[in-house]
């Protein structure tokens, strides 16, 4: 029986446990994208995990939506991200870096360059976001891409990845997720090209399948993995066909030579769900069509979690919120010891309160 804290590899890559902590948007850069000394604290007291997915870096200036995120392309960035890798790797996990482009999911007061907002289309999403100087913003409408921009976007990616291992990640994860930029291309109403990269479902996925195969020619495919959310409406995303598009993705990918597919469950963020249908039947669905590793997040605890391994429906267990207020959240998963609630107040401030002040038991 595999245990959720036994050792296992993925791809050739040896993992101290199939525990994974999930990307977190923290806020805690500075003003120009660089993570602030403890962050490198933050994650490596969590570094007990098996893999450290880190929270969505922008891979461009144009790819920043939030204040205070990080970026992987300036050499001070990643200067930064290589002590905290370094401090992740000491404690024996390894760690990928979440490749972000917010597309539309931005405002201009949170962007360090005077560009708008870049989008497959130019459909303004509903809702507003949070902007340091001036509070909740409407999101603003983006500008759509002209096709002849689309491959300086990849490259963008893959300098970014490149900066990543650099950095010494020990792979990237793109987000095509949480309707960010990727997951706008995937879905219907925020994609309504009239090219190659828009209409039918082998246009809607082109521009994710070209962006995974060209980062996994710069750094490996076993190096390459992807977060997708079928169903999940968040960032006023809605496919008509969620399945039907993800079936096709995955089928498009190399996911057999893939560090992992990695599924975030619909219901973890909010309760909406369009026609993706039952969130626990998801996975059953997908599982056919990744050929190898599946990881899966969404509000699960050790017991659900370990449930899933044994079913052999996925290989690694992506634990988010739980690891906000618990370091050591394997230790306390291994010993049944009661997990502290986190500070929601505190997900997305600038300092290190409730962030890298939360106390192992053992503290
Ligand atoms: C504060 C916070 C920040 C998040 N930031 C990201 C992010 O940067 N990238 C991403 O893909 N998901 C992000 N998520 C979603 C989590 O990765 C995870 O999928 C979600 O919290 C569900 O897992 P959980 O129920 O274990 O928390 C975030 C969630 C929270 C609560």
């Amino acid at each position: 029986m595999k245990t959720l804290f036994e050792p296992t590899s993925l791809n050739g890559l040896a993992l101290q446990n199939r525990v994974v902590m999930a990307p977190l948007t923290r806020n805690r850069a500075d003003a120009v994208g660089v993570p602030r000394p403890f962050v490198h604290d933050y994650y490596t007291q969590r570094a007990g995990a098996g893999l450290i997915i880190s929270e969505g870096t922008q891979p461009s200036f144009a790819g920043q939506g939030y204040c205070r995120t990080p970026g992987i392309h300036t050499p001070e960035q990643i200067a930064a991200w290589k002590r905290v890798t370094a401090g992740v790797h000491a404690r024996g996990a390894k760690m990928f870096m979440q490749l972000m482009h917010c597309g539309r999911i931005a405002h201009p007061l949170n962007r360090q360059i005077p560009d708008a907002p870049v989008a497959p289309s130019a459909v303004q999403p509903a809702g507003q976001m949070w902007t340091d100087q001036s509070q909740l913003q409407d999101f603003p409408t983006p500008r759509a891409f002209e096709t002849a921009e689309l491959a300086g976007v990849i490259d963008e990616f893959v300098a970014a990845s490149r900066n990543a291992i650099a950095a010494g990640f020990d792979g990237v994860e793109l987000h095509a997720a949480n309707g960010y930029l990727l997951n706008q291309f995937l879905a219907s109403n925020s994609n309504q090209r009239t090219d190659a990269y828009g209409g039918s479902v082998s246009g809607r996925v082109r521009f994710v399948v070209e962006a995974v195969e060209a980062v996994a020619g710069a750094i490996g495919a076993a190096r390459t993995g992807i977060r997708v959310s079928p169903g999940h409406m968040f960032n006023d995303l809605v496919d008509a066909q969620p399945l039907e598009t993800h079936r096709a993705l995955l089928d498009a990918l190399p996911t057999a030579k893939m560090a992992y597919v990695h599924v975030m469950l619909p219901d973890a963020f909010s309760p909406q769900l369009n026609n993706a249908g039952d969130p626990q039947a998801l996975i059953p669905a997908l599982r056919p069509h990744v050929k190898g590793a599946l990881i899966v997040a969404g509000n699960l605890t050790a017991a659900s979690a370990q449930a899933m391994l044994d079913s052999g429906l996925i290989q690694l267990a992506v634990f988010g919120r739980p690891f906000i207020a618990n370091p050591d959240l394997v230790e306390r998963m291994k010993t049944g010891a009661a997990l502290a609630a986190p500070r929601a107040d505190l997900f997305y401030t600038a300092g290190p309160e409730g962030y890298s002040d939360y106390p192992a038991l053992t503290a």
